[in-house]
């Protein structure tokens, strides 16, 4: 099938991608002259296991194709997806300047039958916006003597993961589609058919909640861990057998339920904020999500306190950081806990060293006055107290040893329980985990 994707960000490249890979003849637009420019080059602009791997061998198939142009995309395909951002605005609210004007251009641009569908994040309702869009745009066309055309608007969220996106997109635990019309269903069935997994067909509005409420119950899970882990300090109990002992329930499930530094990333904390105004503007109060949001900040606060508490006068200390970005396995910095801590702990004086494996470049954009090291080791030395922030596979085959001769006080604060069992005090650390007894 021919498909065109509008919007080449995360959710955007990683569908266009996939889509290519089962069978389907993609095109991707992206407005972002300069990205469109190196993605015809070869080049990700994101890091993403196995996406360039992937994209280069759909594109050398003629499978996969970039360009500027919604005009040249919306008169190929017959199915377009609209992938493009949905920033929050000030109050919280998604902004959907992006997704209005994309549904104008295809409109403008329509030769023939076109199933648009939103794939972007968006608040209930926004399908229905899309539609009255193009169908004003199309009033225009018609009146000025062109011909008819018939069209579907459609919801498809995405629920791929930062890290796993691949995988996630080909071996998803469901394919939800919000529909009007059995044409919209049966060309979203074939899109999907090589994917084997159960799909949720349902009215546009439900298939728009379903992706807020997923998120929504994911960081709620979250932070009811993150909340236990704070009463777990306090009573001495450890947050990590809590979450075992509750995760063995079919009904509760062990996954998200890792105490930490608060979630991050570009998901959660705007989904969360654009849940709690769609809810706000329709008349209910969604205290619970607000709560959900409080603990999540709460949680960064409670880590610096921490170490405050611990390293006693904070000038001048020299903190190295394990990590910055949002979570392992990507470059992203959007809404990255560390940020925030990195920033409190310099208010208060200290030297911030840090080490990332990909996100660096990323950070150096956003964080000022730290100083990047190339390598883990180079990190360490001359520290006051290493913070580990995000959960790399390559920080659980650091060499202890080493690091603590080269560290002026040989204290750790592990902010994603990474090294819960592997005897960090045995070889003569300061340990300090999350919700963990101290
Ligand atoms: C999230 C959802 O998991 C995806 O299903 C969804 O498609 C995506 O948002 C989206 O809306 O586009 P993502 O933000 O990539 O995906 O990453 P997650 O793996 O969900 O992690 C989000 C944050 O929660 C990270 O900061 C992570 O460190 C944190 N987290 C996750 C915890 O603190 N504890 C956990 O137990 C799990």
């Amino acid at each position: 099938m021919n498909i065109a994707i509008v919007g080449s960000g995360y959710v955007g490249l990683v569908s266009g991608v996939c889509l290519s890979s089962i069978g389907h003849h993609v095109m991707c637009v992206d407005n972002d002259r300069e990205k469109v420019k190196k993605l015809r080059q070869a080049q990700v602009p994101i890091y993403e296991p196995g996406l360039e791997e992937l994209m280069v061998g759909m594109m050398k198939k003629k499978r996969l194709m970039f360009t500027t142009s919604i005009k040249e995309a919306t008169k190929k395909a017959k199915v377009i997806f609209i992938a493009v951002g949905t920033p929050s605005k000030a109050n919280g609210d998604a902004d959907l300047t992006y997704v209005e004007n994309v549904a104008r251009e295809i409109a403008a641009n329509m030769n023939s039958y076109k199933l648009i569908v939103e794939k972007s994040t968006v608040p209930a309702a926004t399908g229905q916006r899309i539609k009255r869009t193009i169908q004003m745009n199309l009033l225009k066309k018609y009146q000025q003597g062109k011909g008819k055309v018939d069209f579907d608007v459609a919801s498809n969220p995405e629920f791929l993961r930062e890290g796993s996106a691949i995988e996630d997109f080909m071996k998803p635990d469901r394919v939800v589609i919000g529909v009007e019309s059995k044409m919209a269903e049966d060309l979203l069935r074939e899109v999907y058919k090589p994917i084997k997994t159960k799909m949720v067909v349902t009215n546009i509005n439900s298939a728009e909640i379903i992706k807020h409420a997923s998120n929504s119950f994911l960081a709620t899970k979250i932070s009811f861990a993150n909340a236990l882990s704070q009463i777990c300090d306090r009573v001495g109990a450890d947050v990590l057998k809590v979450a075992e002992g509750m995760g063995f329930d079919k009904r509760i499930g062990r996954s998200f339920l890792n105490a930490g530094i608060g979630y991050g990333g570009s998901c959660f904390p705007k989904d969360v904020d654009a849940f709690i105004r769609l809810s706000e503007k329709s008349g209910y109060d969604f205290t619970l999500l607000k709560d959900v949001r409080q603990i999540n900040e709460d949680q960064k606060k409670a880590f610096v306190r921490l170490i405050e508490d611990k390293l006693w006068i904070i000038k001048d200390k020299i903190i190295g950081a394990l990590g910055v970005a949002f979570k392992p396995d990507t470059d992203d910095m959007r809404n990255a806990p560390a940020t925030d801590i990195i920033q409190a702990l310099q208010c208060e004086g200290a030297k911030i060293r840090a080490y990332d494996p990909e996100a660096a470049h990323n950070a150096k954009k956003i964080m000022k006055g730290v100083t990047f090291c190339k390598d883990i080791y180079t990190m360490a030395k001359g520290c006051d107290s290493l913070m580990l922030l995000t959960e790399w596979d390559e920080f659980t085959k650091i060499d202890f040893k080493k690091i603590k001769q080269s560290m002026r006080q040989a204290v750790i604060f592990d902010g994603r329980n990474l090294y819960h069992n592997r005897g960090l005090e045995k070889l003569g650390f300061e340990y300090y985990g999350i919700g963990r007894g101290v």
